[in-house]
C-alpha cells in the first residue's frame, strides 16, 4: 500500500526521502514521488518502480534542500501515472502534499472547488485535499490543516508542506498509520518504522487526528483545536539488518528461514516450569470462565490462522469460536454478548478492515484480545489486550513467519484458557507443552526440505490448476497454503474440503491437474487417501503431505512431503512450511518478483 516519507532538518533531504521510500517498496505500489524546497517547491514525480523517479531526478539535477515529503503510490483513485502519483500541489503552487488512505467525500469538496474556478491536474482524491487547503490558506498552515481535516471523511495520513514557511512540515493521521521520528539532526515522518529506521529509532506514534508540526529543532504535537498534546516517545529496538535482506536472494526466503527463530521468541519465554504464562494478558479467571463464545476476526492469511484456532480452541477449551473475514464482520451487525471475547489477528496491525471491525467489537461492549506483530500498531494499541507474535520485521508481501508465529500464539492461548476453565487433563496439557516447545526445532527440520522442493516446484511450475484438499484443521492449512501458491507464483490455485470435492469441483480435474492431498490427521486419513485416489483415477497429478510413517500415501501420490510426527491439534502447522517454499520456488521458476507480486500491498490499510 501507499508509503509516506518527510524529513527536517540540518541534513540533505533528497538522499533521505529516496533511501526511505526504497525501504518501502515491499509495501507495493506503482509509482513514487517526492516534494523538496529548493528556491520554491520542487515536484518530481513518476510511474513505475523508484529508479525511475530517481534516473528522472539525476537528469533534472537538484539543488541541496532541506526538507522534503516522499510517497509511493498504491493507485485507487485513478490509474498508476505520473500525473496521479503524490505529492499533489495546490493550485497557488505554495502547497504540496502526500496521503494515505481514502477521501469518502472528495467528490462533493472537488465539485465546491471546481465551482470556485480549481483546476484539477488527476483524478486523485488526494488533490482535492491539496486544493482545499490551498483554497483555505491564509498564512497559517497549522490553522489550515485543522480547517481541512474538519471537512474531509475518510482515512488518512498526510503530509505538507508550505513554501510561505519553508521551515516547517506538517503531518496529521487518520485511520491511516503514521510515525514521527525524532532525531538530533532533525525530524521524520514516515508511515513504516523501516523507511527512517536507520535515521532514528525514537518515534511519536500519532493517534487519530493528532496534528505534527515539525522544525528542524524539534516537533509539537496538537489536537484538533489547537491545543499542544504531551506524548511518550516510543523507542523501536529492531536490528537494521533485521530490515535487510541478509544475503537471501528474497525477503520471502530470508523470513521463511527465520521461522524457528521467530517461534522460539513467540514461544519459550511464555511457557514457564510446565506452564503458559502471559504476562501482559490481564483477564481475570472469572472472566475466562464466564466466557461465551470467542469471535476471530482478520484478514488474508491471518484470517486462516483464526480458523486453526477454531478447531484448537473449541477442542482444548469447549467455548464456541466462530472466525470472520473483518471486512464482512464491521458490516454484517454481528450478535455479541458482553461475556465475548473478540481475538484480532494482524501481523502488521494496521489492516484497515481488521481494525473496523475491532473497533466495531469495541463499540459493542465486547473485549477485544489482539495478536499482533508490529509494536505499537493501531491494533495494538487500540485493543483490551495484547499479546505480541515477535517475528520480527516482516517485508515480503507473502506472510511466512508472521502466520506461524500467530499460529503459536493461538495454541498458547488455547492452553491458557483451557487450564483456567479446567478443560484440559494435565496430560494433554503436558503434551501441549511439549509440542509447543519442539516446534521450533521441528520447523527447521522441515525447512531443510528446501532443495528437494526446489526440485519438485521446476516439475509443477508450469502449472496453470492447482487444488489442495484437507479435511477439518488441515482444511485451514490447505486455504494458506493456496493462498501462498496464488500470491507470489499467479497460478489458480483452490482449497478445499476434501469430501466437498465431490460436490461439484471434481469435474474440474482433468489429465495433468495437479492436487495437494494434505493428510496430518489420524483419524480421518484413510479418507482422504481414498480423496487423493478419485482424483488419481480422473488423471490427476498427487503430492501427498502426510506425517512421517505415512507411507499407505506413497501408494497415491506422485511424491509424498513428509512432516514431522506431531500430535493432531499440532500436526497441520507443519504443513505450510514445506508449501511456502514450494510455492516460492515456483514463483521463482516463472520469474515471478516474489517479494512485491502484482496488485498486492503489504499493509491493506484502506477499505
Ligand atoms: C498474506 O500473505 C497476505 N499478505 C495477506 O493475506 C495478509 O495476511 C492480510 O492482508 C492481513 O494482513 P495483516 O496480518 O497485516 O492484518
Amino acid at each position: 500500500m501507499c508509503g509516506i516519507v518527510g524529513y527536517i532538518g540540518n541534513k540533505e533531504a533528497m538522499p533521505i526521502l529516496l533511501g526511505g521510500l526504497a525501504k518501502l517498496e515491499y509495501r507495493g505500489y506503482d509509482s513514487a514521488g517526492v516534494s523538496v524546497f529548493e528556491d520554491g517547491i520542487r515536484t518530481v514525480k513518476s510511474q513505475g518502480r523508484l529508479t525511475n523517479l530517481v534516473e528522472k531526478i539525476e537528469t533534472e539535477g537538484s539543488s541541496a534542500s532541506h526538507i522534503g515529503i516522499g510517497h509511493t503510490r498504491w493507485a485507487t483513485h485513478g490509474e498508476p501515472s505520473d500525473r496521479n502519483s503524490h505529492p499533489h500541489n495546490g493550485q497557488s503552487g505554495k502547497i504540496s502534499l502526500v496521503h494515505n488512505g481514502i477521501i469518502e467525500n472528495y467528490l462533493e469538496i472537488k465539485k465546491m472547488l471546481l465551482d470556485n474556478g480549481y483546476i484539477f491536474q488527476s483524478e486523485t482524491d488526494t488533490e482535492v485535499v491539496a486544493q482545499l487547503f490551498d483554497f483555505y490558506y491564509a498564512g497559517n498552515p497549522l490553522e489550515t490543516l485543522q480547517k481541512v481535516i474538519g471537512e474531509i471523511r475518510g482515512a488518512y495520513a498526510l503530509g505538507v508542506l508550505c513554501s510561505d514557511h519553508p521551515d516547517t512540515l506538517l503531518a496529521v493521521r487518520k485511520d491511516s498509520p503514521l510515525l514521527v521520528g525524532l532525531s538530533e539532526d532533525g525530524n521524520y515522518i514516515a508511515s513504516d518504522a523501516p523507511a527512517i529506521l536507520e535515521h532514528t529509532r525514537d518515534y511519536y506514534l500519532l493517534n487519530d487526528n493528532e496534528i505534527a508540526y515539525l522544525t528542524k529543532d524539534g516537533v509539537v504535537l496538537y489536537d484538533l483545536v489547537g491545543n499542544t498534546i504531551a506524548k511518550e516517545i516510543y523507542h523501536v529496538d529492531w536490528d537494521i539488518a533485521a530490515a535487510e535482506k541478509g544475503g537471501y536472494d528474497y525477503f520471502m526466503m530470508k523470513e521463511m528461514m527465520e521461522q524457528p527463530e521467530a517461534l522460539r521468541k513467540s514461544i519459550l519465554p511464555r511457557l514457564e516450569n510446565g506452564e503458559v504464562k502471559l504476562d501482559d494478558f490481564a483477564m481475570t479467571k472469572e472472566e475466562i470462565a464466564n466466557l461465551n463464545r470467542i469471535h476471530i476476526v482478520a484478514c488474508g492469511s491471518a484470517w486462516h490462522a483464526g480458523i486453526v484456532g477454531k478447531y484448537v480452541i473449541e477442542e482444548m477449551c469447549r467455548i464456541p469460536v466462530e472466525v470472520d473475514i473483518a471486512s464482512e464482520f464491521r458490516y454484517r451487525n454481528p450478535i455479541l454478548n458482553k461475556n465475548d471475547l473478540c481475538i484480532i489477528l494482524s501481523q502488521s496491525g494496521e489492516t484497515a478492515d481488521t481494525l473496523a471491525a475491532l473497533r466495531e467489537a469495541k463499540k459493542q461492549g465486547v473485549k477485544v484480545l489482539s495478536i499482533v506483530n508490529v509494536v505499537g500498531s493501531s491494533i495494538a494499541r487500540e485493543s483490551d489486550y495484547v499479546l505480541y507474535t515477535w517475528a520480527g520485521p516482516e517485508i515480503a508481501v507473502a506472510t511466512t513467519k508472521g502466520y506461524s508465529t500467530q499460529l503459536s500464539v493461538l495454541y498458547l492461548v488455547a492452553m491458557y484458557f483451557a487450564k483456567e476453565r479446567g478443560t484440559v487433563s494435565n496430560e494433554m496439557y503436558a503434551l501441549c507443552e511439549k509440542e509447543l516447545e519442539e516446534m521450533p526445532e521441528k520447523a527447521a527440520k522441515l525447512l531443510q526440505l528446501d532443495a528437494s522442493l526446489a526440485e519438485l516446484a521446476k516439475e509443477y511450475a508450469s502449472c496453470e490448476d492447482v487444488f489442495l484438499i484437507g479435511r477439518g484443521i488441515d482444511y485451514a492449512a490447505a486455504m494458506e497454503s493456496s493462498l501462498k501458491l496464488k500470491e507470489i507464483s499467479y497460478i489458480h490455485s483452490e482449497a478445499y474440503a476434501a469430501g466437498e470435492l465431490k460436490h461439484g469441483t471434481i469435474s474440474l480435474v482433468e489429465e495433468g491437474t495437479l492436487v495437494i492431498a494434505i493428510a496430518t490427521q489420524d483419524t480421518l486419513f484413510e479418507k482422504l487417501v481414498s480423496n487423493a485416489k478419485e482424483v488419481k483415477a480422473r488423471g490427476a497429478r498427487v503430492i501427498g503431505i502426510a506425517p512421517e510413517g505415512q507411507t499407505l500415501m506413497e501408494e497415491v501420490a506422485d511424491q509424498v512431503i513428509y512432516l514431522p510426527k506431531a500430535h493432531n491439534l499440532f500436526a497441520s502447522s507443519y504443513v505450510v512450511l514445506p508449501m511456502q517454499l514450494f510455492a516460492y520456488y515456483i514463483a521463482v521458476e516463472r520469474g515471478c518478483d516474489v517479494d512485491k507480486p502484482r496488485n498486492l500491498a503489504k499493509s491493506v490499510t484502506v477499505e
